[in-house]
């Protein structure tokens, strides 16, 4: 595989945190994949490519969807996130369901293969998009659907990542990948993304940006959380010698966030496309 620099740093992140991956306790990852999943509307018996699909969020989600007559192909270009997922499929004796080290950009399936594509967190990720919606297309029968969701950047007043000021602040300081945690719009924004997807062929496009919330039992654990997915970027990227800082800031703008019942909820918008 021929992968630019940013493409393997993405990969190398995602292998370095795919063991410790939405395993934390914190909330977010799953509620997104299961609201995708809804908007997807897969049914019994549907066949689904779910690209980056990491530790399975919308996998499983969409497994439980199309039920024992449908099939689901999770890819991802981590193998050590595919190889902690395997596992897991094997654990819970999964069956329609399977998984394979693949980039997003091509994967290889035969035309007309899918009911439906999707990608949950990931597609923004994916090197040359606009021409992937393309490859998409073909791999759905007619009457399949796209979906695919990424965090909705939140630039006014102050630039916000997952909804803190402070995590936006580090991660533009300690300069994460553009294509992890976009400062821009993830997709290259609405107007980009819906026009790409109509060049790609695809027509009903819907766009629903709505917030999750964000749940974490304490500052400290959402810090810990920042390390075990694409934020790990930042702290890899960041000279030592700021690391409390950082932690200290996330955590005092975190706990603004507590709740009577003291734990943090922060509402972070998601973008949301499904289309014909
Ligand atoms: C934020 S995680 C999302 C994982 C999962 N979909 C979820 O909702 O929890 C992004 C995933 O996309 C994968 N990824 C990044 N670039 C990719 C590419 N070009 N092709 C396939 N997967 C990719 C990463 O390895 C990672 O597992």
């Amino acid at each position: 595989m021929n992968m630019s620099s940013s493409e393997t740093a993405v990969r190398r992140t995602f292998d370095t945190v795919a063991g410790s991956y939405d395993q934390n306790g914190v909330e977010y990852f799953r509620p997104i994949a299961a609201r995708l999943v809804e908007l997807a509307a897969l049914g019994p018996g549907e066949y689904v490519l779910d690209v980056g699909c990491g530790r399975g969020a919308a996998l499983f989600a969409a497994a439980d969807a199309v039920g024992p007559a449908g099939q689901v192909v999770g890819i991802d270009v981590s193998a050590a996130m595919i190889a902690k997922t395997a596992a897991d499929l094997r654990r819970r004796h999964a069956t329609g369901v399977v998984v394979a080290v693949m980039d997003g950009a091509a994967p290889g399936f035969g035309p007309g293969y899918f009911d439906a594509v999707i990608g949950s967190n990931s597609v923004h990720m994916v090197p040359g998009l606009a021409s992937a919606y393309g490859r998409y297309r073909t791999l759905l029968a007619p009457g399949g659907r796209l979906a695919v969701c990424a965090p909705a950047s939140v630039l006014e007043p102050e630039p916000r990542v997952f909804g803190l000021r402070s995590i936006a602040a580090a991660a533009a300081r300690f300069s994460v990948s553009a294509r992890v945690y976009p400062q821009e719009e993830a997709f290259g924004g609405p107007e980009k993304a819906t026009e790409d997807l109509r060049r790609a062929g695809f027509s009903d496009i819907a766009v629903h940006v709505e917030d999750v919330v964000l749940r974490a039992d304490s500052p400290d654990q959402l810090v810990r959380w920042t390390w075990t997915h694409g934020m790990r970027m930042m702290w890899d990227t960041m000279p030592t010698e700021h690391h409390e800082t950082v932690a200290r800031e996330i955590e005092a703008e975190a706990a603004e966030f507590m709740t009577d019942s003291g734990v943090i909820e922060i509402p972070s918008p998601v973008r949301y496309f499904v289309a014909r």
